[in-house]
């Protein structure tokens, strides 16, 4: 299997980063760090065992304590957090394994009572339904607009996330642009009424995606960053406008002037097509639009991510669910071992 599957073939990703093979593990929040938002000892055990993936991109990190959305979510804006994160970074790193952190800024997915009692901020006042997980009856409620001066400020608390990450030993970090979070929510019709500079055009809702690759680049390198998006609308409460392709092949043209690492598609069933997307998957849009590399994601089995990878639809694909179920995912594929089936009951231990 191995002379033929290009999945257990190198890659090189950067000039840097040659990767040991195309599986990469998918960003996934387990939620638990300490309460200060530390990674634990779990944590440190959890990313070394699953460090034969190709990369592994880590649960979402929190930029900012304004940032934040979900009980013991991590965090990377303190000495202690960039302390605690080497320890992971070093594991992985002693198994031959590649590591992104992924930056994260939830906006509107948020409640006053994580941000004394203010409302979260987003592209835009909008309000948002449905209960908040493994909270004690909060509901999501209502967002205010940022102000310029504060869009600023968040691009720096991604910048120094950026500088945080480098300095606990990362490889590069992965932007979190996807899923319906703060940037998504300026990316979508749907979340940002804005009237201004960063509102109505594509080019305008593209502005702050791009302030912040831009700055992270500059402090970090560019081939340090990754960028995760979801053109197609469908999680916490986005919903899907025919305007938006022109945003997300707007957004995916203009990243293809920065030497990034990777666009990363955010989903979690990639084979469903988008009406928004002229009834493409997110995955072919992206690839439609972005000339460097594409992780694919969502849903994919290890058959049809061999298939994709074969059909050069993608260059990579990450695998969310079933490496939480198999951190040895990558020697059962090589052995041709059947996998532990998936179950949210394994979402209760850090494993
Ligand atoms: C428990 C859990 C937590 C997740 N947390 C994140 C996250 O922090 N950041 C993110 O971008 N996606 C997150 N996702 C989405 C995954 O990265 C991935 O898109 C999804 O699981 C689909 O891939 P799969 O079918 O291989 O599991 C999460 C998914 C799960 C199941």
């Amino acid at each position: 299997m191995n002379n033929t599957n290009k999945l257990l073939q190198t890659y090189q990703l950067t000039s840097e980063l040659c990767l040991k093979n195309r599986l990469v593990m998918a960003p996934m929040t387990r939620a638990f760090a300490e309460d200060d938002g530390s990674p634990t000892q779990a944590m440190v055990n959890y990313y070394a065992k699953r460090a034969d993936a190709g990369l592994i991109i880590t649960e979402g990190t929190i930029i900012h304590p304004e940032g934040t959305g979900y009980h013991n979510v991590p965090g990377i804006y303190t000495n202690k957090h960039v302390e605690k994160w080497k320890l992971v970074s070093q594991a992985v790193h002693k198994k031959g394994g590649c590591i992104f952190m992924q930056i994260w800024h939830v906006g509107r997915v948020s409640h006053p009572s994580f941000l004394n009692g203010n409302f979260p901020v987003s592209a835009s006042a909008t309000s948002m339904r449905g209960k908040i997980r493994r909270s004690e009856g909060l509901y999501y409620g209502e967002s205010r607009s940022a102000t310029l001066a504060e869009i600023k400020l968040l691009v720096q608390s991604y910048v120094d996330a950026a500088k945080n990450a480098i300095s606990a030993g990362f490889d590069g970090v992965e932007i979190h642009a996807a899923n319906g979070y703060l940037i998504d929510q300026f990316l979508h019709y749907h979340t940002n009424l804005r009237q201004d500079i960063y509102g109505l055009t594509p080019e305008n809702m593209s502005r702050f995606a791009l302030e912040i690759v831009k700055a992270c680049g500059d402090a970090i390198g560019f081939e340090r960053i990754g960028i995760r998006l979801s053109p197609g609308a469908y999680l916490n409460e986005i919903v899907g406008d025919p305007r938006d392709a022109e945003v997300f092949s707007y957004l995916l043209l203009k990243l293809n002037e920065f030497p990034i690492a990777y666009v990363h598609t955010g989903n979690f069933d990639d084979s469903v097509k988008y009406n928004e997307l002229n009834e493409l998957t997110m995955t072919q849009f992206i690839r439609n639009h972005y000339l460097g590399s594409v992780i694919a994601c969502g849903g994919y089995d290890l058959t049809e991510a061999k298939t994709q990878v074969g059909q050069k639809n993608c260059d990579l694909v990450s695998i969310g669910r079933a490496f939480i179920a198999n951190p040895d995912l990558i020697i059962k594929y090589k052995q041709q071992k059947s996998l532990v089936p998936y179950s949210v009951k394994m979402l209760e231990i850090l494993n």
